[in-house]
Parts: structure tokens; sequence; C-alpha cells
């Protein structure tokens, strides 16, 4: 892998993975992914030449993450254009690989609306081209979206919290692995920090994948913030001990009532903070945010395998199919096991939403209704 460290011109390390990337070899056009399930301890690249390996790499969780799923369906598109397969049949397989982030499915569309509208005028080869455009416009857009947020979200923590010094928490991985940029929730974090706001970062490890200690603590690790891994469960001994300051999140769906989807383990954090008076900021590009989704309790919640929870396996994530018992036993073989990938947190419960297009606090339909119609990409 390349260098990963940039000095940014606040003279602090910028946050630059490079999670996803799209190259055109001789062999044909690829799309190379950083395998997430490897890390933190090795970092290998997946070379995708196709879709079935790109819906495996989502499914796998070897690219996650709502905004890098968005880029990585318009990429698919763009692939199975470019490679000459069905890609009416890849806009399928991928916009249903997995089913809560809801920018999966923008991401898919957007580079499938440019193949239409492009093949209908020029054939296949400019419909191929368009795809691509496509893909490269949601890829810059977030970058862009994440370099946003950050600034709103300082803002909002500097009204918040005055006179810095914040600690906050944070769950799953919000960074630059999840997005072109420096991410969502972290990337507020690390303006934080960059501002010498920043005491600490509590990351939830985040049970079963540990998408917190081994992807938020990578990616914390490289910008020198001061950060401490705790299990899930610790959580609330750490506010009950008035150690956080605020609860910095992402989401992977926000439905039109301002409700969150984002990784199993949210909600609790949510009820902890109402009952310790701290805030909860999810920070989400106005992409995630679904508005055809009237309410919460209509997301769809992904259901992962049983295993994840009942065995430790590396690589991290295996294959939905696979079967189980591969992994080391943390229950008895057979242990029934419950497995959401998410949880819903209602919008009474979230003190503001911070997106590229501004900020929403309160949560309610008609403010969330209002940001996304001023956002460029609406
Ligand atoms: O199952 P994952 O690892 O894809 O879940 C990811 C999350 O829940 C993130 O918190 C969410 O996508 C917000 S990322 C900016």
């Amino acid at each position: 892998m390349g260098d990963q460290y940039e000095v940014s011109e606040a003279g602090v390390e910028a946050l630059t993975i490079p999670s996803l990337r799209w190259e055109e070899p001789p062999e044909g056009p690829v799309l190379v992914i950083l395998d997430q399930t490897r890390l933190p301890a090795e970092e290998v690249e997946l070379v995708c030449t196709d879709v079935p390996a790109l819906v495996g790499a989502i499914r796998t969780l070897a690219v996650r993450g709502a905004p890098l799923l968005g880029i990585a369906g318009a990429y698919g598109v763009a692939l199975a254009a470019a490679r000459g397969f069905d890609v009416e049949e890849a806009v399928e397989a991928l916009a249903q690989a997995r089913p809560t982030a809801v920018n999966l499915g923008y991401g898919v569309r957007r580079a499938a609306a440019s193949y239409r509208e492009a093949f209908g005028e020029g054939g296949a080869q400019a419909a191929a081209a368009a795809a691509l455009a496509e893909a490269r416009a949601v890829h810059a857009e977030d970058i862009e979206a994440s370099t946003r947020m950050a600034e709103h979200g300082l803002a909002l923590l500097g009204e918040l919290l005055p006179g810095g010094g914040h600690r906050i928490l944070t769950h799953c991985n919000t960074g630059a692995l999840v997005s072109g940029g420096e991410g969502t929730a972290l990337a507020v974090a690390l303006a934080a920090h960059r501002a010498g706001e920043l005491r600490r970062l509590w990351v939830d490890e985040t049970r079963p994948l540990l998408q917190g200690a081994r992807l938020t603590a990578y990616e914390a690790a490289r910008t020198g913030m001061a950060y401490t891994v705790l299990s899930d469960g610790a959580a609330g001994s750490l506010f009950a001990a008035g150690e956080v300051d605020a609860v910095l999140i992402g989401a992977d769906r926000i439905a039109a009532d301002g409700a969150v989807a984002n990784k199993v383990g949210s909600y609790p954090l949510a009820v902890l903070a109402r009952y310790h008076h701290v805030p909860f900021v999810v920070v989400a590009p106005t992409s995630t945010v679904d508005l055809e989704t009237k309410e919460g309790a209509d997301i769809e919640v992904e259901q992962r395998p049983g295993r994840e929870v009942t065995e430790f396996s590396l690589p991290f994530v295996q294959e939905p199919g696979a079967e189980a018992g591969t992994g080391i036993p943390v229950a008895p073989l057979g242990a029934q096991a419950y497995n959401p990938a998410f949880d819903v947190t209602p919008a009474e419960l979230v003190t503001a939403i911070v997106t590229e297009a501004g900020v929403v606090s309160p949560v309610t339909r008609e403010g969330l209704a209002e940001v996304c119609s001023t956002s460029r990409w609406s």
C-alpha cells in the first residue's frame, strides 16, 4: 500500500486511505478494493473484475459503510458496462447486495440512469463512458460532502460544547475507510482534533464485527488523535463517570421522520446520552436521507448470520452462506443468535443531524426535507 499520510495545511496529518479505486490495466477495467475484513492486521487489496466479485465483497463487508457502498455501487454499474456484462442484471444484483444502507441503491441508480440515457443516444460505448463519469461524480461529491460535514459539525460542536476539550464517543466506523474523503462522524472528530479541541475519542469496539476496534482505531491511530477503545458494554459506566461530552455517529439510512438506522448498538447510546444529558449527533450526507421511507419502523434492518455472534473468525466476515463451525466458537455449537446489523434511533433522541447542506436541529420531518431540498444533489 502507498503512503497513507499527508500533511494538511493545518499541519495535522490528513487521513487518506485508498479504500477503493478504478483502474484500467490493458486486460480491462477493474475496481480495486482495500479488503476491510483483514484490517488492521493486513492491508490486502481485492481486484474485482466482475460484478459477482463486487457483490461478494459488499456482502462480506470487504467494502462497507454507507457512503462507500454508494461509490462502490456506482462503479459496479460502470464495471458491468465497461466489460460488456448485462447491466440491468448487475444493477439488480448490486442494489440488493445489502438492504439497509440507502446509499448503495442511490449510487447504483445514478450510474444506471446515466448509462440508460447515454445508451439511447450513443450506444454501448457512450453508455459505459457515461456510467463511469457518473460513478466518478458520486465519488467526487462524497469527498466534497465529507469536507462540508466536517465544517458544519465542528461549528455545531462549538455551539453545543463551548470551551473545547471534547471527549467524543463514537460507534462503528465512519472515517476515510467508508468515504472518498475523511468520512462522516470521524471527519468531524478529526476537524475538532485539528482545531485543538478534541481531548479524547472514545471508540466503541462495535460487536460483533468490531468495526470500531479494528477500523476506527486503525484510522484514529493515523491521525495522532488521543483515542481509547472500549467494549460496547462499558459505554454506560463511561457516561455515568461524566467522561462523555458528545456522541458522534454516522447513519446508513435516515427516514423522513428523522429516525436513524445505524450500526447495532447506536440506539442504546442514544438512550444513554438522553439520560445523561449529552448531545447525540448524527453525521451523514443527504444521500443517506431517504424521504421515501416515511418512518423508522419502515426501514429494513439487515439480519446477518448468527455465527458472526457465536464464533470468531479470520478474515472477520465470512460469506453469508459459509458453513457454521469454521471459526473459534465463543458459544456452544448450535446456539441460537440474534444478529441484526443495525438498529433504529427515533428522531426525538437525536440532538442534530449534520449534513453537507447544513445542520438539522431539532430533528423534524420539515427540517430534514428542507435541508435535502437545498442539497446540491437533490
Ligand atoms: O455493516 P457496516 O460496517 O457497513 O455498517 C456501517 C455503519 O453502520 C456506519 O456507521 C454507517 O455506514 C455510517 S458510515 C459513514
